[in-house]
């Protein structure tokens, strides 16, 4: 049980870490929280700074979801048939930290990179496969926000077709509706039309 504790709080601080912020500090850019779309994911730090920033973004990302619940999920003892709800608990506290971190006041990004890399431990083919859709759905319509979207929807589907555990199936739900809430404003920009399309550096300063 300590364990467990442990690694929720560690998980909840690990997700608060703000890559993009590192990232875009370490580039020399642009406080990401003040320019493009404002937020510290990766798309936003592609935007400001390019490939390399938004590719070391989007790791550093994917593996604040993923490293504690491979910890979870490979060293927390037995639990009286409460293992999996307690890796799910680990996943969701690793993306509440990114959404609300402790070292950026509690304002933080939009969930998508760090669910990702909570299912790619709960259940890699459904990851799989909604990299893919996301992939198929960038490569039609050139937006980031409506990929994730597209994959932030699909994700329960997704978990529970292919046969996960109930409770796996309730956090895709919970994480999904966690990514659809924090693209509230996307959603009003694709609405009235105004949601840009993503290219690499292109609010990069001369
Ligand atoms: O992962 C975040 C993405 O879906 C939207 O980011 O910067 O275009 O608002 P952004």
């Amino acid at each position: 049980m300590y364990y467990f504790l442990i690694l929720l709080a560690a998980a909840y601080l690990i997700g608060s870490i703000p890559f993009g912020l590192v990232v875009a500090r370490l580039m020399g850019g642009p406080d990401p929280r003040e320019s493009g779309s404002r937020n510290i994911g990766a798309a936003n730090v592609y935007r400001l700074l390019g490939r390399n920033a938004g590719a070391f973004t989007l790791f550093g990302d994917i593996m604040k979801g993923t490293v504690p619940v491979f910890l979870a999920r490979c060293g927390l003892p037995g639990l009286d048939g409460w293992h999996e709800a307690a890796v799910a608990a680990v996943g969701l506290a690793a993306v509440c930290g990114h959404i609300w971190p402790l070292y950026l006041r509690f304002s933080g990004g939009k969930a998508v990179a760090t669910s990702f890399g909570v299912l790619l431990v709960i259940s890699p083919l459904a990851a799989a496969t909604l990299a893919g859709l996301y992939g198929l759905a960038f490569k039609r319509w050139r937006t980031s926000s409506v990929a994730s979207l597209i994959a932030a929807w699909m994700a329960p589907l997704a978990v529970g077709l292919l046969g996960n555990p109930k409770v796996y199936l309730l956090l895709s739900g919970i994480l999904s509706g966690l990514i659809l809430w924090r693209h509230q404003e996307n959603i009003i920009r694709l609405c009235r039309g105004e949601e840009p399309e993503l290219a690499a550096g292109e609010l990069r300063s001369p």
